[in-house]
């Protein structure tokens, strides 16, 4: 074996090394029943500054039965994100600083679209800074023309007859189309 291979066998898993310490993982968690152009806008938001985005939602939820299960709502995700290089979706259960760990990632993402968000988001990014003093949390804010738009809203819009175009990817009308009886 020449001197030239031997030396590519020593670097390369080192410069691997190097590059996963520089790189930057974020976890975008939450429930996505189901996403809304306002997730969308910060998972383009949060790719921009991050390395790698791992959306993950949560398997067992205490908001009570979602609209979605949670295949149907990864399934969503990963096809309105399969644009961005640098997204993946996941699911998780229990403690989010465990998976946010298991995961190797160094922050959180979460979206602030107005004050009343804020109490909620402070209490879980403490919480979270107790249970893990290493991981941090990003707040970003979505487009203003999405600070009002929430899944639970969308939801029950859509179930009253409503047009929710505007407010979610085209391909989650079509499945709330097929999962809301008598809408088409
Ligand atoms: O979209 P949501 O429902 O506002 O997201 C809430 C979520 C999933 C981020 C939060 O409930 C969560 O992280 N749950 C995991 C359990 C956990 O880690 N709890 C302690 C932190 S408060």
């Amino acid at each position: 074996m020449g001197s030239g291979n031997c030396w590519q066998r020593l670097l390369k898993p080192l410069i691997g090394m190097l590059l996963m310490m520089h790189t930057v993982k974020a976890i975008y968690p939450g429930t996505f029943d189901p996403l809304t152009n306002g997730h969308l806008d910060l998972i383009a938001r949060g790719a921009k500054i991050v390395d790698h985005l791992v959306v993950a939602i949560l398997r067992n939820t205490e908001k009570g039965t979602p609209l979605f299960s949670v295949p149907e709502r990864e399934e969503m995700i990963a096809e309105a994100t399969q644009g961005f290089g640098n997204v993946s979706v996941t699911t998780f259960n229990g403690l989010l600083v465990d998976f946010a760990r298991q995961q190797g990632a160094k922050a959180v993402l979460r979206g602030i679209r107005a004050i009343s968000d804020y109490e909620y988001e402070f209490q879980m990014a403490m919480m979270n800074r107790k249970l893990d003093p290493e991981l941090e949390t990003l707040f970003m804010m979505p487009a203003e023309k999405y600070t009002y738009v929430s899944s639970r809203l969308i939801k029950g819009v859509f179930q009253l007859g409503g047009d929710v175009t505007a407010l979610v990817p085209p391909l989650v009308v079509e499945r709330l189309k097929a999962k809301v009886p008598g809408r088409v």
